[in-house]
């Protein structure tokens, strides 16, 4: 990987914060965007802006391509069996929600039960804490060990209950960086009879997918998370589920008749695009998957690797860290958690933004991972294709600063 190159790339790398060269460890919350994507962005609106699918004219038809292009080559880049088991939606929850309103309200009834994970993103765990009101159906979640991984063998005894409809877990944790064994849990939840939804927005951007061999039933994503625009999101469905589903929201594009009180309806996926997509945005995201695959999907793993291997060595010597981490390496993820002792997250995070770095301070949306630590709270540093060993300097640069003031501090007080 030529990582100057690819700096160059991201124009916002460029930019400084607090006078300092931006470090940004915040990837796992939204990915900076390479002017080929902005581009795109712009080139849409000045030369081919027109409403999809509505028109005959020369715009109409130039967007509505370049949309069902971007289509495709995200079914390829998911490795999905066809373009039309993708799905648009405004993010990874969005999809989610589709799944739960569309897909729960048809298969979810009074007594069956749905497992998630203690590791679940809020936007993993609300549509289907929603659903479960609606349905007197019942919450179960995979523990997680002591090592920060899923317990596979208290899954499987959950799964014994022969209840169990819908497995719904993230490929990724976006606190911890637990690479979980998708698909083992796919093999364990269909053997139960379950559907199973991988949420991948914290999968997609950074390691390979391949949809076709994990054999899940749903999957969702967030372009922004890699490398696209906000307000794209994907969810993939297996096409026998999709075509048997509802329409999740009303509106037009959906349809096929429509009579003054009922309607047919179109084929999937156009039956769960109500209204105008993000047009511009999707053709970004197009840009996007070129730009991931032009340095391989692959590459991006392995450097993110070369990055997290030092940044947890020199977490783990560190008496004052707490580590939220696996001890099998093969199973991080570019994700890291960690606590210092006697400084709260949210002052470690100022503190290193002092210095340039941003990283994310917080419950990460995922509190019951946090009742779980133990914790209010924990500092996250998240890398991506473009982040350097010279960068995790300054931030461990910037994490010395944060004792150094800390101490100063306790010798103030005491
Ligand atoms: C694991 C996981 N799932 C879902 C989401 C939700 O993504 P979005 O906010 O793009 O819908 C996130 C966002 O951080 C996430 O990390």
């Amino acid at each position: 990987m030529n990582l100057s190159k690819i700096r160059r790339d991201f124009p916002i790398l460029s930019r400084s914060v607090r006078g300092k060269p931006l470090v940004y460890f915040d990837n796992a919350a939204t990915s900076q965007k390479p002017q080929a994507v902005l581009d795109a962005l712009l080139k849409y609106y000045r030369e081919h802006n027109a409403n999809v699918h509505r028109g005959i004219h020369t715009l109409a038809e130039e967007a509505t391509d370049q949309m069902q292009k971007a289509r495709s080559h995200i079914a390829s880049f998911l490795r999905a069996p066809d373009p039309s088991t993708i799905v648009f939606t405004r993010n990874a929850t969005e999809a989610i929600n589709l799944v739960a309103h569309s897909w729960g309200k048809e298969n979810i009834r009074p007594g069956d039960q749905i497992l998630l994970s203690e590791m679940e993103h809020h936007s993993n765990l609300l549509p289907w804490q929603f659903l479960a009101v609606e349905k007197q159906a019942e919450l179960l979640f995979i523990p997680m060990g002591d090592d920060f991984t899923l317990d596979l063998e208290a899954a499987q005894r959950l799964l014994a209950s022969g209840r169990i409809k819908l497995v719904a877990v993230t490929a990724c944790s976006n606190v911890l960086g637990t690479l979980n064994p998708v698909p083992e849990l796919v093999r364990m939840a269909h053997r139960a009879g379950a559907t199973i939804l991988i949420d991948g927005a914290q999968w997609a951007p950074h390691l390979p997918t391949d949809l076709q061999a994990w054999d899940c039933d749903f999957f969702a994503c967030s372009a922004h998370k890699m490398l696209g625009p906000t307000g794209v999101g994907i969810l993939y469905g297996r096409r026998v589920l999709l075509d048997r589903m509802p329409p999740f929201l009303g509106g037009g594009g959906i349809i096929r008749e429509v009579e003054r009180t009922s309607a047919t309806f179109a084929e999937v996926p156009m039956k769960f695009e109500a209204g105008t997509p993000h047009i511009a945005g999707i053709i970004a995201f197009d840009a996007a998957l070129d730009y991931l695959e032009s340095i391989g999907m692959d590459q991006i793993q392995e450097h993110e690797k070369s990055l997290t291997a030092p940044a947890l060595k020199r977490l783990r010597e560190d008496p004052e860290v707490t580590l939220y981490s696996p001890s099998d390496p093969g199973l991080q993820g570019g994700v890291l958690s960690f606590n210092l002792r006697g400084i709260h997250p949210h002052d470690l995070g100022t503190i290193l933004d002092s210095v340039g770095v941003a990283i994310r301070a917080g419950h990460h949306c995922s509190q019951i991972l946090m009742k779980r630590l133990n914790v209010s709270a924990t500092a996250r540093a998240s890398f991506y294709l473009y982040n350097t060993e010279e960068e995790l300097d300054t931030f461990f640069q910037g994490i010395e600063k944060a004792k150094r003031i800390f101490s100063r501090g306790r010798l103030i007080t005491h």
